[in-house]
């Protein structure tokens, strides 16, 4: 029998969604996001978006926090058994027509310095390196690491 592929559903995301999103947090980073988090983020009304499989299960998201005419990026996921499948160049087009739609000026994000695989999808999508925060991410044995922060016009 032949298979259709049929492409992810996308959507809008709100506290229902956060187990799911925790899942994913869990599966994916070292230091994931808590159920606070995403909370706090909700009540203060940051836009989230993602895609949902054939069985409505979320498996990629991005958050975003508007500060004045620029989007900040929060959170950007794929679920592991979905890397490497062009997801996140999906997802990040999506944030570029919420960006167009919100009229905003530019999207600006930090990304630990060790992360090559975001810093290459970033590079890939436009974005250019304008700076670093020192120790800005905890890491392994209570150290810290350093954000890079990109930024692309809109
Ligand atoms: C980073 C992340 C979002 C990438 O998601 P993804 O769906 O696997 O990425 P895509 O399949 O869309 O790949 C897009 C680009 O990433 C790069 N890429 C993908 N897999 C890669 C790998 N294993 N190594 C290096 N680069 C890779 C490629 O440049 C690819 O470009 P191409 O389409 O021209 O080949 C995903 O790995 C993830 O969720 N990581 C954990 C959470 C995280 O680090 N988020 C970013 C926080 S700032």
């Amino acid at each position: 029998m032949a298979v259709i592929a049929t492409s992810p559903a996308y959507c809008q995301l709100g506290f229902a969604d956060i187990d799911q999103m925790l899942d994913i947090e869990q599966q994916v980073y070292s230091h994931p996001w808590s159920r606070g988090n995403f909370t706090d983020s909700f009540l203060s009304a940051h836009d989230a978006f993602g895609f949902r499989n054939s069985q409505q299960q979320l498996f990629a998201y991005f958050l975003m926090m508007p500060v004045m005419e620029e989007l900040h990026l929060l959170n950007l996921a794929v679920g592991a058994e979905y890397q490497g499948q062009g997801y996140a160049r999906q997802l990040i087009s999506k944030m570029f027509d919420y960006a167009a739609q919100k009229q905003a000026e530019s999207i600006l994000l930090e990304v630990r310095c060790s992360n090559q695989r975001a810093i290459e999808v970033y590079l890939k999508a436009g974005f250019s390196e304008i700076g670093k925060r020192k120790s800005y991410y905890p890491a392994q044995g209570n150290t810290r690491e350093d954000a890079i922060v990109m930024r692309r016009m809109c």
